[in-house]
């Protein structure tokens, strides 16, 4: 049986309870419109731990004005059915007043790691996600936390600040879960149009040839130009697609033997991300 709490006193109850019997904790944060993606870090998630506490919060502070916080999907009940299914023991689903009382007034600044990739486009984002983050760790100090790989530089400045921070919690990250054809599992493939849900599949497509290339010893520039073209002759607005050391998130001018490809790009008027180990 799942059990549902919206406030961080009825969490931390629960919680202490577990503790108080010396029984592990493992935090899964969401932002809900739950998919199989998410049910990969619940499994993760309940093989590290005794009891798995999922949070659903949509979190604004990590939206830009214009991005799509408003038109983000909310399905509590949908969410809460799947969680049950998947043998999670206590969904965490807070009010934004509860999250953000009146006169919240402090950030997590998560340094140099933000301002690369994602944080070139969205400059705010990862700010949002640390804080909410340290938040959510702070109200469930949970002994694991898990993390997909899906949003590869948000595990990597989790991970970051985790060590900065000694919050004492193993982070564990979580392969990416992807359809049949190759598409990764998103909250945002809703948005897609047939055609474009269609389309969509030059992005694993591309990053698979790419990685293949690469591995092979195809000149790297030569390689990324061209998956660049691929993806903008698709019919993508391309963000980025690049490829970078998969720790600090540099970009490398020569395959040195081991990168990560990543790539953003918008079809229609929904942002898709992707990433692949080279
Ligand atoms: P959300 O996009 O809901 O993702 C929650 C977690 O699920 C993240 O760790 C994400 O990487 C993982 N995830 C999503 N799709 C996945 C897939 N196809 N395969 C594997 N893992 C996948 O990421 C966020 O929410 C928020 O930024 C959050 C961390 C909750 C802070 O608000």
């Amino acid at each position: 049986m799942t059990e549902k709490v919206e406030t961080v006193a009825a969490l931390r109850a629960r919680v202490k309870e577990w503790r108080s019997k010396g029984e592990s904790v493992a935090l899964v944060p969401t932002m809900g419109a739950l998919h199989e993606g998410h049910m990969g870090l619940i499994c993760a998630a309940k093989k590290k731990a005794a009891h798995v506490v999922a949070s659903v919060f949509v979190n604004p502070t990590q939206f830009a004005p214009g991005e799509d916080f408003e038109k983000y999907a909310r399905q509590l009940d949908k969410d809460f059915a799947l969680l049950e299914q998947n043998g999670c023991d206590l969904l965490f689903a807070p009010s934004v007043a509860e999250m953000y009382p009146e006169g919240f007034a402090t950030q997590i600044d998560p340094g140099p790691l933000a301002k690369k990739g994602e944080g070139a486009f969205r400059p705010i984002h990862f700010f949002g996600v640390a804080t909410v983050v340290s938040k959510l760790f702070l109200q469930v100090m949970p002994d694991y936390a898990c993390f997909g790989e899906k949003d590869y530089q948000q595990l990597l400045i989790i991970k970051h600040f985790v060590r900065d921070l000694n919050f004492p919690i193993e982070i564990v990250p979580v392969p990416i879960v992807r359809e049949e054809d190759g598409l990764a599992r998103s909250s945002r493939n809703v948005y897609l149009s047939a055609q474009e849900r269609q389309t969509a599949l030059v992005l694993s497509r591309t990053l698979r040839g790419t990685a293949e290339a690469l591995r092979a010893g195809a000149e790297t520039q030569k390689t990324l130009g061209e998956a660049r073209d691929a993806i903008q002759n698709a019919g993508f607005i391309l963000d980025y697609f690049d490829l970078c050391d998969p720790e600090t998130l540099e970009s490398l001018p020569r395959f040195p033997g081991v990168g990560r490809l990543i790539v953003a790009a918008k079809i229609g008027s929904t942002r898709l991300i992707d990433n692949w180990a080279v």
